[in-house]
């Protein structure tokens, strides 16, 4: 009886971690293609380079992002867009970090047709990874983990504030 109990109490515990690694915590923004598409910094640039680019101009943690995806494709990941769910098109452009829950921005990345989504979750900036059409691709570890996500958006206290990293270019 009591045994069992550890077995069915270890199972669900398994099942509930392995069910929040791969599920996310994140849902996919189904109407994507209709946020507001902003200019910063970042698509500025046009695109995200290989890893052979000269980037020693740009502040830190643009060297970081550069050198964390780089090699995720040949040639690097290329075209890059940011979207803003029009609810949180005022959080993004004032940076104040009042942002809603659900999914609050995008980074698509367009050549390689996926989408970095940043959102909230009682207040708390969470992450995921998307394919186009809603396939969570979110990997355990690696470029594409939710922590490695949060490490750089949320290490980088002095850039980011509560998830956004980027500016809106006036
Ligand atoms: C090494 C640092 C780094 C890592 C790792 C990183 N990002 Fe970012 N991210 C940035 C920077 C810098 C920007 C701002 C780019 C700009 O100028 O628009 C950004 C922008 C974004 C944006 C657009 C909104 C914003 O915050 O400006 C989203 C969405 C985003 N990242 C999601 C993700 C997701 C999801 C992951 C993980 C799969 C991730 N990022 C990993 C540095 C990083």
């Amino acid at each position: 009886m009591f045994k069992s109990f550890i077995i069915g109490a270890v199972t669900f515990l398994g099942v509930a971690f392995s069910s929040h690694a791969m599920a996310g915590d994140i849902a996919f923004p189904a109407d994507w293609k209709d946020w507001n598409s902003v200019s910063t910094t970042l698509t500025g640039i046009g695109a995200l380079p290989g890893c052979d680019a000269d980037v020693s101009s740009l502040p830190p943690i643009y060297q970081e992002t550069v050198a964390t995806y780089c090699a995720v494709k040949e040639g690097g990941p290329g075209a890059v867009a940011v979207l803003v769910n029009p609810a949180d098109a005022d959080a993004y452009k004032n940076r104040n970090g009042k942002f809603s829950d659900g999914p609050s921005m995008i980074l698509h990345l367009k050549d390689m047709k996926i989408l970095f989504v940043s959102g909230h979750a009682g207040g708390q900036a969470v992450y995921g990874v998307f394919t186009e059409d809603g396939k969570e691709i979110t990997a355990p570890e690696g470029p594409l983990a939710a922590s490695t996500c949060t490490n750089c958006h949320t290490g980088y206290t002095a850039f980011c504030l509560n998830g956004q990293c980027g500016t809106q270019n006036k």
